[in-house]
């Protein structure tokens, strides 16, 4: 059922196909937290979101908040976070992080791991790896949280 799925793409414009597949797996999920070392790929992988969503705004990682907006092609709304600078869960609490989460909107996630403990009980766990030829191999399933403790 929860099968985990992986994806190979060598150059960035590989991850449309990859994009695409992810929400075509997904068609119910909103939020899609994308785990991954600095560099992998999140924020391009975020673009290629962008694209398949038919979203014609630059996507760039947000620098000086911790979210940007996006319309769609139907002028809909979707979200990109990034966590990595963030010191404290509260500040993403300061945000109304949970709203957006909540909103029905699509939301991508940076640095999720930066803020586990506000994740929503089912995500789609998204990891980006690369390899010695600097090829991403990237690794997808629903994540249907168990509330772990650390
Ligand atoms: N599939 C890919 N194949 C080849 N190069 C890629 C691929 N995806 C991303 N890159 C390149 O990797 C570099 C870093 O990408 P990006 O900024 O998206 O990483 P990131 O994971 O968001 O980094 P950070 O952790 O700093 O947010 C960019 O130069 C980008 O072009
Ligand atoms: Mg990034």
């Amino acid at each position: 059922m929860n099968k985990i799925q992986a994806l190979k793409a060598f150059r960035p414009e590989d991850l449309f196909e990859v994009a695409k597949a992810i929400l075509d797996s997904f068609k119910n999920e909103r939020v899609f937290a994308l785990y991954g070392k600095m560099g992998t790929g999140k924020t391009t992988l975020v673009k290629a979101f962008a694209e398949v969503l038919g979203s014609s705004d630059v996507v760039s990682s947000p620098t000086f908040s911790l979210v940007n907006e996006y319309d769609d092609r139907q002028g809909s709304t979707f979200y990109h976070f990034d966590f990595y600078r963030i010191k404290h869960v509260e500040e993403a609490f300061d945000i109304g992080f949970e709203e957006y989460l909540y909103s029905g909107k699509y939301c991508f996630l940076e640095w999720p791991e930066k803020i586990s403990q506000l994740l929503p009980e089912t995500y789609v766990y998204i990891s980006i790896e690369v390899n010695e030829n600097e090829e991403r191999l990237v690794t997808f399933n629903l994540n249907e949280n168990n509330h772990q403790e650390h």
